[in-house]
């Protein structure tokens, strides 16, 4: 039942080329630089006229949403806000007939997502959902919604389930665009064939895992972890700290890099590991500046790089390398080391990773 290897994580953080791919069958067509989503194809006409996006989650899938509003904004121009489902359901927001809320959750069954779904559809706005379970509660309560398709995820911190997320709202920032017209077909055409080999590209990426033991080996026993990014390097951070504390038990923060010197900066001595996004994109210079600045305090850093990368390496304790790609498509990369990291990081202190403490897979809970 898992395949072949010691734990349900492992084996769905190595099934994500497939779950990605599945994700996107039949959804993207390359050559013609077109996005098809059947599941909100109704809307197709009223997506031309929206206001405003607001995106309701909680834990990992709001992680997904920050992605989301990163790439809604950039390619669809339409502003985006992205809610704790628990921060907004109790509060008295704003919400009209124009605003579109997208809910996005895993198990479509957490009581707080679905609560602010029920508010939300009250005041008028159109829901859209983004599931991986079929027919769950979430599902059943949106006017429309596009299923993730990676199949059932066991282990109880989310792998698979979060890059699928962060797939469907890639081709949902894809689908707007184009039915705004704020992109090219040829800009489309582009986008979609490398979105079309980021499966190979996550494969290549799962191939840094003996690196990435040994690196998890060297700081295995720190206590505080530091995970820094910019732009949407930040979402990825801040979902590289969720997944070490849920499963190692390490106090972990993530932070948008630029916001270090405004606090967490006081924390950095040489016991600290500091994770970095530093990949070659439009923040790689200013990220090269907050590694100095870590390095500067001895803090430990570990990054993620482009693969080939020759500047961070001169700075950095150690590098793993993830293929050159699309800033878009960087959360889907970059993800796979955080993972494997906190994986390796757990099992060597003796967790239990499929199961963490305290932790369920679905929060039907207030
Ligand atoms: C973390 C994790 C949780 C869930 C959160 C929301 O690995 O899985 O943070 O993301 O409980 O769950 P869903 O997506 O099912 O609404």
């Amino acid at each position: 039942e898992k395949g072949g290897f010691d734990h349900f994580m492992l084996k769905e953080i190595y099934e994500q080329p497939r779950s990605i791919k599945d994700c996107m069958r039949g959804r993207i067509y390359p050559q013609e630089g077109k996005v098809q989503l059947g599941g909100i194809k109704e809307f197709a006409e009223k997506l031309k006229n929206i206001d405003r996006i607001i995106i309701v989650a909680c834990g990992t899938s709001w992680h997904a949403g920050l992605v989301g509003e990163y790439l809604i904004e950039e390619y669809a121009r339409i502003p985006v806000e992205v809610e704790y489902a628990s921060e907004f359901r109790y509060r008295n927001p704003i919400i009209t007939e124009k605003d579109v809320v997208i809910a996005i959750s895993q198990s479509g069954e957490t009581a707080d997502t679905m609560a602010a779904i029920e508010m939300a559809k009250e005041r008028g706005a159109t829901i859209f959902g983004i599931c991986n379970v079929a027919g769950a509660s979430i599902p059943r309560l949106t006017d429309a919604g596009v299923y993730t398709h990676a199949g059932p995820e066991i282990g109880v911190a989310s792998t698979k389930a979060f890059t699928a997320q962060v797939t469907v709202l890639t081709l949902m920032a894809f689908y707007m665009a184009q039915q705004k017209g704020t992109i090219t077909t040829s800009k489309l055409i582009e986008l979609l064939t490398e979105l079309d080999h980021i499966p190979e590209k996550v494969e290549l990426a799962l191939e840094s895992n003996d690196l990435i033991k040994e690196v998890s080996e060297k700081i295995k026993d720190s206590t505080n972890c530091l995970f820094l990014g910019r732009g949407t390097g930040f979402p990825v951070a801040l979902e590289g700290a969720l997944k070490l504390k849920e499963i190692s038990y390490i106090h972990a923060e993530g932070y948008p890099a630029a916001e270090m010197k405004h606090g967490p900066i006081a924390l950095i001595t040489e016991e600290m590991p500091v994770v970095f996004i530093a990949t070659q994109n439009s923040s790689y210079e200013k990220v090269i500046s907050n590694i100095q600045e870590v390095k500067a305090r001895k803090g430990k850093v570990i990054a993620i790089v482009t693969a080939g990368d020759t500047e961070v390496k001169k700075m950095a304790d150690y590098c793993i390398e993830i293929p050159d790609a699309n800033e878009a498509f960087l959360p889907l990369l970059a993800t796979i080391p955080l993972q494997l990291l906190s994986y390796h990081i757990a099992v060597m202190r003796g967790c239990n990773v499929d199961q963490p403490r305290n932790l369920a897979k679905s929060v039907t809970v207030e």
